[in-house]
């Protein structure tokens, strides 16, 4: 699978940011916004949507696999997250491993803080030694 560049992680960034405006937190109020580039060259925004019986939420990161899925598209090449913490967040242990179905170890992850400032990561480097679809087979 090609490099993804850095002016399409500039696009998932953008795309996951104004996504982010339409999260639903109002529990956490923790908004969060993420973008998936699938093989076909899309882009496909997520928001964590919260709900009153709290563990039914969803990640930002989920959602975003979701709307690929509906596609018809299962291969993420790259993931962006968004929020407005100090610091760049990575996708939760949950989301890593959906990522996983859909990625391998080199798929990029990046993530942007408030003030702009980025982080990037391979997946395989988040989920070290991961349980995937080949381990039923
Ligand atoms: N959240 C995400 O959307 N993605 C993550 O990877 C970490 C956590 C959301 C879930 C919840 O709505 C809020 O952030 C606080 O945990």
């Amino acid at each position: 699978m090609s490099e993804v560049d850095d002016a399409k992680l500039d696009e998932m960034i953008e795309a996951a940011r104004e996504a982010m405006e339409n999260s639903y937190a109002p529990y956490s109020r923790f908004r969060v916004g993420a973008a998936v580039l699938s093989e076909d060259g899309r882009i496909r925004p997520g928001v964590n949507i919260e709900n009153a019986s709290y563990p039914m939420s969803v990640c930002a990161e989920r959602n975003a696999v979701a709307g690929m899925i509906v596609a018809g598209q299962h291969v993420v090449r790259a993931v962006a997250v968004t929020t407005d913490a100090d610091e760049p967040t990575p996708p939760c242990g949950g989301c890593r491993q959906v990522l996983w179905e859909f990625g391998d170890d080199d798929t990029v992850v990046v993530a942007e803080a408030a003030g702009g400032r980025r982080e990037r990561w391979r997946l395989g480097d988040l989920l070290p030694d991961a349980f995937g679809p080949e381990d039923l087979e």
